[in-house]
């Protein structure tokens, strides 16, 4: 979910509604509006998108007010419907919230509230919560932060929320755990948010709040932080955003998700900038540096993520254990964190994550590190809970990513972790210095290569209108393409519902071919380099089974266009390369059979982009 709110000189409305469609890539199911206009607070809120909620506020509420609070929602309890989504008021209208999070204990606290005569609207736990602190606040006859804080003293579960008191208009109550918040500080004024992007074009400082944080955000007065347990008092950190206003905008493009992919070339290059010297013939990673022994005393890497990011995850698995020599486990990082798995000092664990707030990835961290080993963030968003939790890190320079698929957050992240597997392979010594050049020399290469790939764009349209009413398809690839295939059916899946699936092209005899006939298209990944003719003999059972082959290959190729249905080409490159070139067709491809399909490309259905509950 994205929470956003404003307390200010301005009228509130323009600037929550414009803030709520910043972050409705965290969620979308419903969302809803708060105002306070000196007098009364007015709400709206509806099943559907903050373009829905727009139309019914401006229909049918008073949307003057300096003071608002607004949510869009990805439900958890209860289903998206107009009386689940939030702002919640409490039983006496005086108190009004909005949360991202899941409170565990609910029930229980329900229970209690409606034996003590409170009444609940919705099924959701934030009504829960409303009502808890108003109750709080009436027995223990206490001001509102204070009945905030004995009350998030008795829930379990994770939460940023933002609650205001009628009888103290000149204040919001604030607190984190779990999920993000961030808090815009203006000139006599104060903005809420889940990320910043909702606030960057008022003001480039913000407050991040940490675990068991809260803040009274009260007009005319500075930020007042405290920790929720033990009331002691915490120092607001007030941080210059770099942030700018057109990295979050569509820039011409019909789509994030499009315009995103073809930022791709600009990303990759600049997530290498600064560290690549191939001049010196040398990588450059902060990161790394400072902690180079952990990393070469390692006893093996485990890689934790989730979605996409998993997926990156993969291919550094193979691009570690292939160029480093270092053994690699790759895990999801729910399964990780719950299998009581054996974690040592000598291990190091890599969490990858383009939002840094997967609450998954987040929880695997947590405990890694308590189990003592050395942990590394990949992520995207700078400042984000991931990259303050970890012991060290590199981001990727990917800029905002808005889309829900992610595309260009996953060429970065693999642009990254071949950095790193590069510079550890030359640290160890398995690399000569002539074959580390020659990949840096390579990978200088890839930007211009990725620019061509794009150039397919028109062919890949062609395509994607002949499979775009499938109801099946298949991914295939070996080596360093197999998890681009898994990838490729996740693009495909999550924007355009076709089902899909990626298989290791020689798994396909254990199951998969039962499926293949005409209507099943198979798009295979079979570029020269990466077991080339083992691919080319799978072609040959799809064909004899008569699956139509969509093939990605390198350019020039002969032999797979005699027997595929359609060829994509990609730039040559070294093998363990590959993955940032043949990913980009795929990407392509799916979004435009999601187009054609009339599939809202940036917000799939039932999806976020940042799932910060497990
Ligand atoms: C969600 C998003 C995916 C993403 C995954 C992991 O499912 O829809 O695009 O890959 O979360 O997110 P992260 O921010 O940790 O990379």
């Amino acid at each position: 979910c994205g929470i956003v709110g404003y307390i200010g000189h301005r009228q509130a409305y323009p600037i929550v509604i414009k803030g709520l469609q910043r972050l409705e890539y965290r969620g979308y199911d419903s969302a809803g509006i708060a105002l306070y206009d000196g007098n009364n607070i007015n709400l709206s809120k509806t099943k559907g998108k903050v373009e829905d909620l727009k139309k019914r506020s401006e229909a049918t509420i008073s949307l003057n007010g300096n003071l608002g609070l607004g949510h869009t929602r990805w439900a958890t309890h209860g289903v998206p419907n107009d009386v689940n989504s939030h702002p919640h008021y409490s039983n006496s209208g005086e108190l009004v919230i909005i949360h991202n999070g899941i409170i565990e204990n609910y029930e229980s606290i329900k229970k209690e509230l409606t034996n003590r005569g409170y009444v609940f609207h919705s099924d959701t736990d934030t009504e829960v919560l409303v009502n808890l602190i108003e109750e709080v606040k009436k027995t223990e006859d206490v001001k509102l932060g204070k009945a905030v804080q004995i009350a998030l003293n008795q829930v379990v579960g994770a939460y940023a929320i933002a609650v205001f008191d009628k009888q103290k208009p000149d204040e919001i109550v604030v607190a984190k755990l779990g999920s993000p918040l961030a808090i815009g500080v203006g000139d006599k004024e104060f903005f809420i948010a889940s990320d910043a992007s909702p606030f960057i074009e008022f003001t480039n400082n913000a407050v991040y709040l940490e675990d068991e944080e809260m803040a009274i955000i009260r007009l005319g007065k500075e930020i007042k932080l405290r920790k929720i347990k033990d009331d002691a008092i915490a120092y607001p950190n007030i941080l210059e955003l770099q942030l700018n206003l057109e990295e979050i905008e569509k820039g011409g493009y019909d789509h994030f998700m499009l315009k995103e992919i073809y930022e791709q070339p600009r990303a990759i290059l600049d997530t290498y900038r600064g560290r690549l010297l191939a001049d010196q013939g040398l990588i450059r990673m902060a990161g790394i540096d400072e902690h180079l022994e952990k990393f070469l005393n390692a006893n093996r890497i485990i890689i934790v993520a989730c979605g996409t990011s998993w997926h990156a995850g993969l291919v550094a698995e193979y691009i570690f254990e292939d160029l480093a020599r270092i053994p690699v486990e790759v895990e999801y990082a729910s399964e990780f964190r719950y299998r009581n798995p054996v974690i040592t000092d000598k291990d190091v664990l890599i969490a990858i994550s383009q939002s840094g707030e997967t609450a998954d990835t987040l929880a695997a961290i947590k405990m890694a590190k308590e189990k003592g080993a050395f942990v590394f963030g990949v992520c995207n968003v700078v400042g984000s809970s991931i990259a303050r939790e970890t012991h060290a890190g590199a981001y990727t320079h990917a800029g905002p990513e808005i889309g829900v698929a992610s595309t260009k957050a996953f060429t970065t992240q693999i642009t990254v972790l071949t950095l790193m597997a590069l510079k550890l392979a030359k640290e160890k010594g398995v690399f000569s210095q002539s074959k580390f050049h020659e990949f840096l020399t390579e990978l200088e290469t890839i930007p211009a290569k990725v620019e061509k790939a794009l150039e397919s764009n028109a062919l890949i349209e062609v395509i994607a209108n002949v499979y775009k009413d499938s109801t099946n398809c298949l991914y295939l690839g070996r080596g360093y393409n197999f998890p681009v295939a898994l990838e490729g059916a996740l693009k495909l899946k999550e924007i355009s519902y076709i089902h899909a699936e990626g298989y290791p092209a020689a798994e396909m005899k254990h199951g998969p071919i039962a499926l293949i006939d005409e209507q099943m298209p198979v798009f295979v990944i079979a570029t020269k380099k990466g077991h080339y003719e083992k691919v080319v003999s799978n072609i040959q059972e799809i064909k004899s089974r008569k699956g139509k082959i969509i093939a990605i290959v390198t350019e020039g190729d002969t032999q797979v266009r005699e027997l595929a249905d359609h060829v994509v080409e990609v730039p040559e490159t070294l093998e363990s390369l590959t993955p940032l070139l043949t990913t980009i067709p795929l990407q392509l491809l799916s979004y435009h059979i999601a187009v054609m399909r009339g599939c809202n490309v940036d917000q799939p259905r039932n999806l976020a982009k940042s799932v910060t509950v497990e």
